[in-house]
């Protein structure tokens, strides 16, 4: 069993629609057994709210529905899980302030699979369009999908 947790700053965007692609992702190639996922945000404002509905929207639209509850990482996390993937760069480097060092291999930067010369953080759509959602989307789709790849048996 891998234990996987994807983390964001507050918990309602980018890190639950990861989680619920990368179900879908394991749903669709019939390893559902072989993982356990969960989010988390680095930030606790938004602690208990369910994904932002603009989230929720765009992801229902293309095939993913979620149910999550928000919640802060804790040092705990890091016990519990395998492997803690984060969204973007200021994400990453919260987390690796908060972890104990013996932790730090596990905590890695989302988008370090995606192609050369992309960006590194998958972008917060919290303040933009609903464009932005849908680009999250796909940029998890795609990454999470080398995610799966890499996390082979
Ligand atoms: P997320 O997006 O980190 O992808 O969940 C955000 C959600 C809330 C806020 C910022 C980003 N906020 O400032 O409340």
């Amino acid at each position: 069993m891998q234990r996987l947790l994807f983390v964001c700053l507050g918990n309602i965007c980018r890190s639950p629609t990861a989680e619920a692609v990368f179900a879908e992702l394991l749903r669709r190639a019939g390893r559902m057994d072989e993982f356990q996922l969960d989010s988390a945000g680095t930030g606790d404002w938004h602690a208990g709210e369910p994904p932002d509905l603009r989230t929720q929207a765009a992801a229902r639209a293309l095939g993913y529905p979620m149910r999550h509850r928000a919640r802060q990482v804790s040092r705990q996390d890091f016990e519990r899980f395998d492997l803690v993937l984060a969204m973007d760069r200021q994400n990453h480097r919260d987390l690796l302030a908060l972890a104990d060092p013996v932790h730090h291999p596990k905590i890695q930067l989302f988008r370090s699979l995606d192609d050369p010369g992309s960006p590194a953080d998958v972008p917060d759509p919290y303040y933009g369009g609903e464009e932005g959602f849908v680009e999250v989307v796909r940029i998890v789709e795609r990454v999470g999908g080398r995610w799966l790849e890499k996390l082979g048996r």
